[in-house]
């Protein structure tokens, strides 16, 4: 298992230590969501860049940007026209410059969101293709099948898209006749690109470098498990699949035609070799939802290097169930040499201080909805507001993320938890709503637009100061109780908490090691760092006795001298 960084031991400056990663506190910005500087109703780079002095005083590492590229927007930014490009509407290379020059000056780093799997359908590669004929260089850039049925009117298999509807959608050939399919994992706005072949390649190396030479110090890759596809001869139907999934897991041996395939790997390979050019090396986080004995190759240091799991993510708030994930997670992450990764909140879940109040079956049930992706349940449904326990959310979701702060590895954090900011759930009327998941699932799932709400600044004014105009999604009258505004200084605010806590959390950090230590109590969850830094957590309801030492911060006041439920404690010493 790999010790202490030296960064960390020896004071040298954590901007140059090729280490940085390891035990980083990652902040993620949804940036159409965050801040919006010229009164469009839609964030921007000029309003991310204002809003620095904000991300120092909260302590982070590094900041994770979600797509800023051009887009039309079919997928939140995830459909992208142009990959070395901001889009218009949120500024420009310049913009981006001063913003990347800012938060290294505040000493932050930069993670860019790269979208490898598929462009968007405005992409100059894909109107070429649609534009050329049959079995053309430009269409070979994607996947295009003909149909079968008589005259080629049926989709080339009966599989579904992540979102929902079919995986496939015909074009109309440039002579105006029906024509081929294209294949598209997610919406029909984001064509799946064919990764066989070379100049798909050969350009998102070039774009790697585009944005390492322009200060990127790392990036995160989305869907980085679907890259390679055999979809050679006749194609298996959904039936096929579905028999041989492994649980929810999917398939353990890398046969699926388009998840998870072995050979993605080589591609890792190629740009493991771009970031080494860089000193110090860009670094990269895997979006994999894979069969966990999987997980490890996308995190070998000859790959990616670092690998999401979102395990605590979809577990309850339960004391055995943690300690099993973060166990196994830790032994994972040595094995590989990576650090681990944690989460509990990002633009396609379900905000945890809202998961964490809804009943444990209706999370479950309606979690499934997006079990399509590799089986894996994205937790996507916004839940009722009517049925949010609201304190006990907020109570449980403090608790959990001071849990995190305390565990070795990088903990990557959603713009809003650290203002306990609850997911907005049917305040969103329909015809507001802007995910894909929501129109291609024909409203039964009310889709990811709830957590992607432009965060409230102030506790009044024009959208909370999001900024001068509206807000391109709906802000409820209650965001106000969450503005920054009203938490800045405020004793026992969430802000305030996650400000001492990522503070601590640098100032204390030490090896990647977690020793557990006994507690009589099956709700309590006790462990120490090797430094004698330790963290206590009470998941149950009823107040329980501290462990020696003095306690440095805690989630929720103590009860005479007690641990409450639902509280996290640090202790020293
Ligand atoms: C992203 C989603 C996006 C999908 C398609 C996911 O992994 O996190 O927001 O819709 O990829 O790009």
């Amino acid at each position: 298992m790999s010790t202490t960084t030296e960064a960390q031991t020896t004071g040298i400056d954590r901007m140059a230590d090729p280490n940085w990663w390891r035990q980083a506190s990652v902040y993620q910005i949804y940036p159409r969501s965050f801040a919006d500087s010229n009164g469009d109703g839609l964030g921007d780079i000029q309003g991310i860049t204002a809003k620095v002095p904000y991300l120092k005083t909260l302590g982070i590492d590094a900041v994770w940007l979600s797509p800023f590229y051009p887009s039309a927007l079919a997928d939140g930014g995830y459909d992208v026209d142009d990959y070395r490009n901001v889009d218009p509407k949120l500024g420009t290379l310049a913009d981006f410059d001063e913003m990347a020059e800012a938060l290294h000056r505040a000493g932050i780093k930069l993670i860019a969101d790269i979208v490898p799997n598929h462009s968007s359908d405005r992409h100059e590669w894909f109107k070429e293709a649609l534009a050329s004929p049959k079995g053309s260089p430009a269409r070979d850039r994607y996947i295009f099948r003909d149909g079968l049925g008589e005259n080629g009117e049926l989709p080339p298999s009966d599989w579904d898209s992540v979102f929902g509807g079919p995986a496939w959608e015909r074009i109309t050939e440039p002579d105006g006749t029906p024509g081929q399919w294209y294949m598209h994992i997610f919406a029909k706005e984001q064509p799946d690109f064919n990764w066989d072949n070379q100049e798909v390649r050969d350009d998102f190396l070039k774009t790697l470098r585009f944005w390492s030479d322009r200060g990127v110090d790392g990036f995160r890759i989305d869907v980085a498990h679907a890259l390679t596809k055999n979809l050679e001869g006749t194609l298996p139907t959904k039936a096929d699949l579905e028999a041989k999934a492994l649980g929810t897991d999917g398939f353990v041996d890398g046969s699926h035609p388009y998840w998870d395939r072995d050979e993605v790997h080589e591609i890792y390979v190629e740009w493991r070799k771009v970031f080494n050019e860089y000193t110090p090396p860009r670094t990269a986080v895997a979006e994999a939802w894979v069969h966990a004995d999987r997980r490890a190759r996308y995190a070998s240091p000859e790959g990616l290097g670092q690998a999401f799991n979102f395990d605590l993510l979809q577990a309850d708030f339960d004391a055995s169930q943690f300690r099993k994930i973060i166990t196994k997670n830790l032994v994972e992450a040595a094995a590989s040499g990576a650090s681990s990764t944690w989460v509990f909140s990002n633009h396609d879940v379900v905000r945890h201080a809202t998961r964490y109040g809804l009943p444990a079956t209706e999370v479950a049930v309606e979690g499934e909805i997006m079990a399509g992706q590799a089986g894996k349940k994205w937790l996507l449904a916004g839940g009722r507001k009517e049925d949010v326990d609201v304190e006990l959310g907020l109570r449980r979701a403090r608790a959990a993320s001071l849990l995190m702060f305390a565990l070795p590895g990088s903990a990557y954090l959603y713009q809003g938890e650290e203002l306990g900011l609850q997911e907005v759930g049917s305040e969103i009327p329909d015809s507001e709503r802007q995910d894909p998941a929501f129109f291609r699932n024909k409203g039964v799932d009310i889709g990811r637009d709830g957590c992607r709400v432009p965060l409230p600044w102030t506790a009044d004014g024009t959208s909370f100061g999001f900024g001068d105009g509206g807000s391109h999604l709906p802000q409820p009258a209650w965001f106000s109780r969450y503005a920054v505004q009203e938490q800045d200084g405020a004793e026992g605010s969430t802000l305030e908490l996650y400000r001492t806590a990522l503070r601590l959390r640098t100032d204390l950090q030490s090896g990647e090691e977690l020793e557990w230590i006994p507690n009589s109590n099956p709700e309590v969850l006790h462990f120490a760092r090797p430094n004698g830094w330790q963290s206590v957590t009470n998941f149950g309801t009823e107040p329980v006795d501290l462990p020696e030492g003095t306690v440095v911060v805690s989630s929720s006041g103590l009860q005479d001298g007690k641990l409450p439920g639902a509280t996290t404690a640090w202790l020293f010493g």
